[in-house]
């Protein structure tokens, strides 16, 4: 177990909806495990006036609510006596002085210091400049990381003027952007499957896969997110950051090392490695949809439009796009990303298609590789076997590896993310090489669908991929997994 030196958390947004469901238990769940610091402290921001006996109230209901009143007394105890509130209100413009010398009172507070930005993205760079103002940056005695949510800005201009804001006061060793897919372990666990197995490493190229799916489907439409989701779509929302994410993984070449900087450095080569998408060949390579009404679960279902109220909105709750990767190993291997919402079936996985056998036989199917990350976690392969009989004849089946079993721990992304933060290791977090390499490719995708008011094809709510997504697969026999178990793979 890496020490963690002892530390102070000040979380900004603390009484809001990803503090209440995930930071605050998950800090409390690392304080049970015994992961947290010994000395560490919480310091809870808010522009509320609340007293410290009522913010402790409050944390007692979130983890009430997380853990239907099932923790240990004496964890709970502990675990409150180290958190604390600070109101910092918005009219106050002596607040960060404030908030200053509260911290630097260093018998109760270490003086490291992690500040967790839980905020509107609107307010990272001032929050980061306040902060900077009364010299809470400053790395000569102690050390000082800052967090940063998602999303790191909405295209590639807005990031790098984030970019250039925060780095008047910080270095590159300081900011933590998050992405929390990275936080999932099974999406680490793309990296061991592949690196800790060198069976793999001569069959991921060119030479051997047909072409590569990463995919995020779900059954779920937007919600109440409907003037969030139109302001940004299926592209931004998942694709910019998590699925690329996940295709650079997926693709990247083997790191020198495991340690964060190795680690980053691939994931970034292979980022800038990608083809851009060709504008004049837009419909080739992406591919853009709503969902109507329809029956998910046997239940009827609005479709966007009638969600939204708002007939004239052109923005996707479908995305897909192709892409190709400029290296050797890549040559001519298309990568499919695709997300949707209110598809037919839930599932995030990635799945690799083999290059057919130069044997024909009758009813021979396609090897898959299929890394599945949720709901359900395994590596599984497809493989032709014969058929027992007098016939020669082959059918499909699994070579499965579960990549959770029974007993193995649940620990959610975030907490993996705020045991990392505090470690001081960035691996998970991202280098904005990443994030700018991202931007750089889907920036001008977005604007161009923005600028494109033609009719949005639409799919019935709880059905399978629109057909017409098959314009950019490059071969015939190409087109969307269906599913990630076997027997269901087919429209
Ligand atoms: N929720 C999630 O699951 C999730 C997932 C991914 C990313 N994120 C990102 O995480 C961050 C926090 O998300 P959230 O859902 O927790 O946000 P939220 O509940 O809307 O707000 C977080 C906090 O921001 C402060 N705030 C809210 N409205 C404000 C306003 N008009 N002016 C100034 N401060 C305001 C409030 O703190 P005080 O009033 O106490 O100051 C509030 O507790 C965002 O950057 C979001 O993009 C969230």
């Amino acid at each position: 177990m890496t020490k963690i030196d002892d530390c102070t958390l000040v979380l900004f947004g603390a009484s809001g909806n990803l503090s209440r469901i995930k930071l605050i238990p998950g800090l409390f769940r690392l304080d049970s495990l015994g992961r947290l610091p010994e000395k560490i402290k919480i310091l809870s921001v808010g522009r509320s006036d609340v007293k410290e006996s009522a913010w402790r109230d409050d944390i007692k209901s979130m983890l009430d609510i997380k853990f239907k009143k099932n923790y240990d007394a004496k964890v709970f105890d502990r675990f409150i006596a180290r958190n604390f509130y600070h109101a910092n209100p918005p009219d106050d413009e002596n607040a960060f002085k404030r908030l200053s010398e509260r911290l630097s009172d260093a018998s109760t507070f270490p003086q490291n210091l992690a500040f967790f930005l839980s905020v509107r993205p609107s307010d990272f760079a001032s929050i980061v400049d306040l902060l900077a103002g009364v010299g809470l940056t400053d790395e000569s005695k102690a050390w000082r990381r800052v967090v940063i949510e998602k999303p790191f800005g909405t295209n590639l201009e807005t990031a790098q003027a984030l970019q250039k804001s925060i780095t008047k006061h910080l270095k590159e060793t300081q900011i933590y952007r998050i992405d929390h897919y990275l936080g999932k372990s099974a999406l680490q666990n793309i990296l061991l499957t592949r690196f800790a197995n060198h069976i793999f490493d001569p069959l991921w190229t060119h030479e051997h896969i047909d072409h590569i799916q990463i995919t995020n489907n779900e059954t779920l439409g937007v919600g109440e997110r409907t003037k969030f989701y139109d302001a940004t779509g299926a592209l931004r929302d998942m694709i910019q950051s998590h699925l690329m994410q996940m295709l650079a993984l997926t693709t990247m070449e083997i790191p020198v090392t495991l340690s964060p900087e190795h680690i980053r450095a691939e994931k970034i080569k292979v980022l800038e490695s990608i083809t851009p998408i060709p504008l004049d060949e837009l419909r080739k390579h992406t591919f853009k949809a709503q969902y109507g009404r329809g029956k998910v679960n046997g239940e009827e279902v609005k479709g966007y439009l009638e969600e939204l109220e708002n007939p004239a909105s052109v923005v996707e709750t479908y995305a897909a796009l192709k892409f190709y990767i400029n290296t050797p190993r890549w040559k001519g291997v298309p990568i499919f990303v695709r997300t949707a919402k209110r598809l037919h079936a839930s599932d995030t996985a990635i799945a690799i298609k083999f290059k057919k056998s130069p044997l024909s036989l009758p009813d021979q199917a396609d090897n898959w590789l299929v890394i599945s990350i949720q709901p359900k976690e395994f590596t599984r392969f497809e493989i032709q076997t014969k058929i027992p009989g007098l016939d020669t004849k082959v059918r499909t089946v699994a070579m499965d590896a579960p990549n959770r079993i029974t007993g193995d721990e649940s620990v959610d992304a975030y907490e993996s993310l705020l045991l990392n933060l505090m470690q001081g290791d960035q691996s998970l977090y991202l280098h904005i090489n990443e994030v700018e390499a991202s931007w750089r490719l889907l920036d001008p995708v977005i604007k161009a669908w923005n600028e494109d008011k033609s009719p949005v094809f639409t799919y019935p709510a709880g059905s399978a991929d629109p057909a017409e997504s098959k314009i950019i697969f490059d071969k015939p026999e190409q087109f969307w997994r269906q599913s990630i178990e076997i027997g269901e793979n087919k429209l």
